[in-house]
């Protein structure tokens, strides 16, 4: 791969409440990956190009740790309804639609084309449980550029007959298409129970093991409803909280990496199953408030060590922008703790960003920041349509700041490992 620089004012998370800043200064790639900032581009990279964004600010790509790429064809609609109704009503019917290729094809060519010109760089998303058309979109993500997990979802109860396996043939099925995606350099598959009203004992515990045999990680749904979790008692009467009933086939980060979306109502016995490291709450902001879900106390999460990325969870979340995820995280936080939350916490913009690069990026290995090592993931964000004459007397985390409130647009330009995608 050809090494290069991006030449520009440099912004990327160090920790949660510290960034790095680096105005006027030169990020350079070697092989698809960062080999760190300078103020001056070192003798040693003399003659390598250098895409010239002078005046632009450049930050690490973000990082959308949930989000159901079949769900796009209803982004921005069917918000009236709460998550179990919402389910059966829309997306039920429409995930159905994906067992025909040649719509697959369609919806997923929107999808694809849209997700390249957004925000985000890694992300993991759920498919639906058609073999065909999650190949399909994955071939198309890798065909881009992108790197990120996909899951063929699994599903063999309480769902409509359109949309259900029986449980052998989720298991075969799920076997057949982690063979098909062998040949997937950069897109990898992640094993997917949608969510456990949706599959039985015995689906778990085969998910389970095909998930420890081939050491993969395992995305669900976790705690976002309060009919849902009142469901899941019913369906599990012996387990202790809807945290255990994934920990206990191992899907909570003690076999293998875990991300569990929402998390809005935690148990206070099943919270402490979230502490082990390797667990990630994704947070998805829009989705809590579409479908009147509730505010996840993130705050809490931070103090208390558990791991958290940020999500648009597409579509309960009306948006497939990371740039709106990071303003409703943070908006989202002072809302709850004018309601709830005695201690003052609300996350800040630093936190926020870290959240939506480093903090979700630590799922995929070394990503979401610029320090030498880390996989070359950059956008470029133009904030020349929202001029101010105070521009010069800004920061770059106050440029930041500003970018995330007053403009939700594509990005300038973006890079993956090392790859200009945009
Ligand atoms: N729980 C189970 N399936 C889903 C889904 O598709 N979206 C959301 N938001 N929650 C779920
Ligand atoms: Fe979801």
């Amino acid at each position: 791969m050809k090494d290069f620089a991006l030449k520009g004012d440099i912004l990327y998370s160090k920790s949660l409440n510290k960034v790095s800043q680096h105005e006027n200064s030169y990020l350079v790639c070697v092989d698809g990956k960062s080999e760190g900032v300078y103020k001056k581009l070192p003798a040693k990279y003399k003659g390598i190009k250098v895409y010239d964004y002078s005046g632009y600010l450049i930050i690490p790509g973000l990082v959308d740790m949930h989000l159901h790429a079949p769900q796009y064809i209803f982004v921005g609609l069917h918000m009236d309804l709460k998550l179990l109704d919402w389910l059966n009503t829309y997306t039920f019917p429409a995930e159905a639609k994906y067992k025909n290729l040649s719509f697959a094809k369609k919806a997923y060519d929107i999808f694809v084309h849209d997700l390249t010109l957004s925000s985000t760089t890694r992300f993991s998303m759920f498919a639906t449980i058609h073999n065909e058309a999650t190949l399909y979109l994955m071939n198309e993500l890798e065909k881009t550029g992108f790197k990120g997990y996909v899951g063929k979802v699994n599903m063999d109860r309480n769902s409509p007959k359109y949309l259900i396996e029986t449980t052998n043939k989720s298991v075969k099925n799920t076997l057949e298409w982690l063979d098909a995606c062998e040949d997937f350099k950069n897109i990898k598959p992640i094993i997917t129970p949608r969510f456990i009203p949706t599959c039985s004992d015995k689906l778990m515990k085969e998910l389970s093991k095909i998930m420890i045999d081939k050491n993969l990680p395992v995305q669900s749904h976790l705690s976002e409803n309060r009919s849902e979790i009142e469901w899941v008692k019913e369906l599990m009467p012996k387990v202790k909280n809807y945290e255990e009933g994934y920990n206990k086939y191992g899907m909570l980060g003690t076999t293998t990496k875990s991300i569990m979306a929402h998390y809005v109502w935690p148990d206070e016995k099943g919270i402490e199953l979230m502490k082990n490291g390797n667990v990630w709450v994704a947070h998805s902001p829009a989705s809590n408030r579409n479908l009147s879900s509730g505010m996840a106390p993130i705050g809490r999460y931070l103090r208390e060590g558990i791991k958290v990325g940020l999500a648009t969870d597409v579509a309960g979340g009306s948006y497939l922008s990371m740039f709106r995820a990071i303003e409703d995280t943070i908006t989202t936080s002072k809302v709850r703790n004018c309601l709830f939350d005695s201690e003052y916490y609300n996350v800040t913009i630093e936190q926020a960003l870290y959240l939506a690069t480093l903090g979700g990026g630590e799922f995929f290995g070394k990503v979401g920041s610029f320090d030498k090592g880390y996989e070359f993931d950059a956008i470029v964000l133009n904030e020349r349509d929202i001029p101010t004459v105070l521009m010069s007397e800004l920061n770059l985390l106050e440029r930041f700041e500003r970018y995330i409130y007053r403009s939700h647009t594509n990005v300038y330009a973006k890079f993956i490992a090392g790859k200009k995608i945009v």
